[in-house]
């Protein structure tokens, strides 16, 4: 597995606090199937002050030191973007990063207010030739009342990200009710740990694919953290990478809506027997409003 959004690189952020810490992630990382890591600490202005050019370097050091213990990981430097105006002029000066300096690019939103003009924003960077990838949508508190615009995205080409803790619970029942509709609706390109240290956030991709798996099928889940992941690295194109697939028989957002209410007053969803049609629907709403 290959995971591309990890707070790995140690004292630059609110992730790993020192080098030890980084190590256990490694080895936790390591452990569960991951080959490649992308360092990637947040630049978020007036909070994180992290440059390119500093990352490349922690980077490089932080390999250094794996390759010293014997650690099989391999890292590639990238970052966790805050939305700026100046974003495009950011990463073609070296400034921000791209993942792995290829055209994908990890965007972070602000997680209680929606941006204005943020469909503006993304079209920019796809214009400007890159792939955004927006992070975590799915714990976003402004995702609910802006999901049409969330698919907008999705459709003018823009990546999304969900955090492999998720789906297990980890981030709330909001969290996960959103994660899997998303993945329902083939609204998911990328799984990834984002994790920030070896105990509170782990690494945990492993655990994550297995859920999806569970949801979407094998073949998913590994598209998911892999072979996306790989062709990020390649720098492939979008259209030469498979596209998200959710689940078969979901159907279109109004009419599941319809759906979730019918199935939440349904006594066969309130006693769990209602698992075919839509599936899971009934479940994220008992999640979500209990
Ligand atoms: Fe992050």
């Amino acid at each position: 597995m290959i995971d591309l959004h990890c707070h790995i690189l140690p004292g630059i952020d609110d992730g790993a606090k020192d080098v030890s810490v980084s190590l256990a992630m490694a080895k936790a990382s390591v452990a569960q199937g991951v080959t490649v890591v992308a360092c990637t600490p947040h630049i978020t202005p007036g909070l994180y002050h992290n440059s390119g050019p500093a990352i490349r370097q922690a980077t490089q050091q932080l390999q250094a030191i794996f390759d010293q213990e014997g650690i099989p990981l391999q890292l590639v430097a990238g970052a966790d973007v805050h939305m700026t105006p100046d974003f495009v002029v950011g990463i073609r000066s070296g400034r921000l990063l791209s993942l792995a300096d290829s055209r994908y690019v990890l965007v972070e939103p602000p997680h209680h207010i929606a941006p204005p003009q943020l469909e503006e924003f993304f079209f920019s960077l796809v214009v400007a030739g890159y792939v955004p990838i927006l992070t975590h949508p799915e714990r976003l508190s402004w995702v609910p009342s802006r999901y049409e615009m969330i698919k907008r995205l999705v459709q003018g080409g823009v990546w999304m990200q969900i955090t492999a803790g998720s789906f297990a619970g980890a981030f709330g029942s909001n969290a996960l009710y959103w994660a899997e509709r998303m993945l329902d609706e083939g609204c998911v390109h990328l799984l990834a740990s984002d994790a920030h240290d070896a105990q509170r956030r782990p690494p945990n991709l492993a655990e994550g694919r297995e859920i999806v798996a569970k949801r979407v099928g094998a073949e998913e889940a590994q598209r998911l953290v892999l072979t996306r992941p790989m062709g990020i690295l390649k720098d492939q194109t979008p259209s030469s990478l498979p596209g998200p697939v959710g689940v078969a028989n979901v159907k279109s957002v109004s009419s599941l809506r319809a759906e979730d209410r019918r199935l939440a007053s349904s006594p066969a969803s309130r006693s769990g027997g209602a698992r075919d049609g839509v599936r899971g629907v009934a479940g994220r709403l008992r999640r979500l409003f209990k």
